[in-house]
């Protein structure tokens, strides 16, 4: 018997109705629906409106929607794991909470936390599960409520983000398809330039701290955007040239959606043409760890099994990386 690979064979997704556009934000702030789409690629992201809802809720529902179309039996999951930088609370794990919810009575549940790139690590995490012969069905969700953390008056940070949450699951494969190779980094001189200053260890939470809005995300977002389009791009070339793939080899760019600049960027150094770039920053902005499953179930009816995927994230830490992962199904 061949070695035993990692591959996803089914998606789910969730998203809130609540649509803020850019000319909300005109509203809001002081921007405009030119410059966010020009400089962001951005028009309108969902935002969960329901007060005492957290981002297990839109978690629950992306697994759901993956359970009912797969019509996989909650009780053979066998791991559950949350990508989140918005877990429900600050202490208990929000992915026990879901595992609970959605039925999983067998499984064990934890989050993962290394922001943009928390789906990514993600894939890498529960793929190894696999690949050890450990467990056989590992359920892998990205969600975050981005709208959380935070602040309407900021124009550099409020026109980006939206929620949103995304599920995949993990299963073992004897015809090599699934994860193939990966590349992951991490550099913590990044993490002066996205964060969020208090209510952790070093700054937790006071009234100064409230006040000064100290809660809230702050991005240095010139200097983040600048070490994300090179990051990014040369860690997809990287997999490309250590895989021998040619751009004609690869069917399908997966690009955390962060900015369509960067996206475009880090397509040009792999050689895509924009045909085979996964994109929906202009319909939910940048979702944080829902971005890549997102893609997936927007795209699921377009890939075929076979098909060559790169996946590319970057975020704050700093940490980013690369995936090549072969498709394992036709829906
Ligand atoms: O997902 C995790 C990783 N995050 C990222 O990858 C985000 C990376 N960064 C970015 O995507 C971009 O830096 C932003 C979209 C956040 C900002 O775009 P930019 O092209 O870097 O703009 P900037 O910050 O250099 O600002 C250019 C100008 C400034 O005005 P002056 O100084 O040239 O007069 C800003 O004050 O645009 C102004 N500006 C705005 N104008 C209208 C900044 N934000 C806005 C706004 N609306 N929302």
């Amino acid at each position: 018997m061949g070695k035993t690979t990692a591959a996803i064979t089914a998606v789910g997704a969730y998203v809130p109705d609540h649509i803020l556009t850019n000319k909300m934000l005109e509203s809001m702030v002081e921007t405009n629906d030119e410059w966010i789409t020009t400089r962001t690629g951005i028009k309108e992201r969902r935002i969960l409106k329901e007060e005492g809802k957290g981002t297990s809720f839109m978690a629950i529902k992306a697994a759901e929607d993956l359970i009912n179309k797969s019509n996989l039996d909650p009780k053979e999951i066998d791991m559950v794991l949350v990508a989140t930088a918005t877990p429900d609370l600050q202490v208990a794990a929000t992915a026990a909470y879901v595992a609970s919810e959605i039925g999983a009575e067998n499984a064990f549940a934890y989050d993962l936390q290394a922001a943009c790139s928390s789906f990514l690590y993600g894939m890498s995490t529960a793929s190894s599960y696999i690949e050890s012969g450990r467990y056989k069905k590992i359920l892998l969700i990205g969600a975050d409520k981005m709208s959380s953390i935070i602040d309407y008056t900021d124009r550099a940070t409020c026109i980006i983000f939206g929620d949103g949450a995304g599920a995949v699951l993990f299963e073992p494969n004897q015809e090599s398809l699934g994860l193939q190779d990966e590349y992951l980094r991490s550099d913590g001189i990044g993490r002066n330039f996205l964060k969020i200053d208090a209510g952790g260890s070093i700054l937790p939470a006071n009234e100064e701290t409230v006040k000064n809005k100290q809660h809230y995300v702050f991005q240095d977002g010139k200097t983040v955007f600048k070490f994300a389009v090179s990051n990014m791009a040369d860690v997809s070339a990287k997999i490309m040239e250590r895989n021998n793939l040619t751009e004609q080899d690869v069917q399908w760019l997966v690009p955390h959606q962060a900015n369509k600049r960067i996206i475009d960027a880090t397509a040009n150094r792999m050689g895509v043409s924009s045909e085979k770039v996964m994109m929906n920053i202009q319909r939910y902005g940048n979702t944080t760890s829902a971005t890549l499953p997102l893609l997936l179930a927007d795209y699921e009816k377009q890939l075929k099994k076979g098909d060559n995927l790169v996946f590319a994230a970057f975020g704050g830490g700093f940490t980013w990386g690369s995936i090549y992962l072969k498709w394992a199904y036709n829906s």
